[in-house]
């Protein structure tokens, strides 16, 4: 039924988009939740639920990791740094020295609003943080400017840990596109806001189904109900 012509004419399209916006938002929530539902009491740590959540919580998750890492050397890829809190944790917690922990920021803060953040929120005025550790290196500059120059660079014979926290839905699905040639099997992705719906959960959905579901993700934990979420990648067999 050609119904378009109509909707276009009289711009009744745009009244529809209003209307159906919070249905749709809807939908990825429970798409979320029944994420939430397959992955209940799974992996290595799991607080779910927690009434108690707070952000502090994450630590237990990458302590977990670590953990699990047993000081191996890696390579620890953080997309989006801020003042570098994560980076930090890491470098000083994986003392190998063959490890190496690249920072990639605008250092400028967000390109575009998140949630009830706004637009530059977490500009650090174009400042890296100060890690005096020889290992530590950041990379400054918009993602869709840098990313592809700098991993087309590197090796990655070595473990990986990507840690994707840069929150929008547009920067995560940018960089796991870009990281996508580079996976291989038992590296590490953590997603550090992953209970925002609509951000890096619908990311990373998107990113499987464009990957033909190549990946198991295997779930290795979550904390503060979800919002920090880790996984290992397996080959499908
Ligand atoms: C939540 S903060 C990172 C927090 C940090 N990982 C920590 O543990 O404290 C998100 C960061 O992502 C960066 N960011 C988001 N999208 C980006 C993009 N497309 N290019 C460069 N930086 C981006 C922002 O500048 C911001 O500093």
């Amino acid at each position: 039924m050609p119904l378009h012509p109509f909707l276009v004419k009289t711009n009744a399209y745009q009244l529809i988009k209003i209307i159906c916006r919070p249905f749709y938002s809807v939908f990825r929530y429970m798409e979320y939740l029944s994420f939430v539902k397959k992955h209940n009491a799974k992996g290595q740590i799991n607080d779910y639920y927690n009434s108690s959540a707070t952000y502090k919580n994450r630590y237990q998750l990458h302590e977990s990791i670590l953990t699990k890492l047993n000081n191996k050397s890696v390579l620890y890829y953080e997309f989006g740094v801020a003042g570098g809190d994560m980076i930090k944790y890491w470098s000083s917690h994986n003392t190998s020295k063959d490890s190496r922990f690249v920072g990639f920021d605008s250092f400028e803060g967000l390109p575009e609003s998140w949630e009830d953040k706004e637009k530059s929120h977490f500009d650090q005025k174009g400042n890296f943080p100060d890690i005096p550790d020889s290992r530590v290196s950041f990379v400054k500059g918009w993602f869709q400017d840098t990313v592809y120059k700098t991993l087309a660079q590197s090796t990655f014979e070595k473990q990986c840990v990507f840690h994707l926290d840069a929150d929008l839905f547009s920067s995560t699905l940018y960089v796991l596109f870009q990281l996508q040639p580079k996976l291989k099997p038992n590296d590490i992705l953590i997603f550090d806001e992953f209970s925002s719906h609509e951000h890096e959960f619908r990311a990373l959905e998107i990113f499987k189904k464009c990957c033909n579901d190549q990946w198991d993700f295997k779930f290795l934990g979550a904390v503060n109900n979800y919002r920090q979420v880790a996984f290992i990648l397996k080959s499908k067999s």
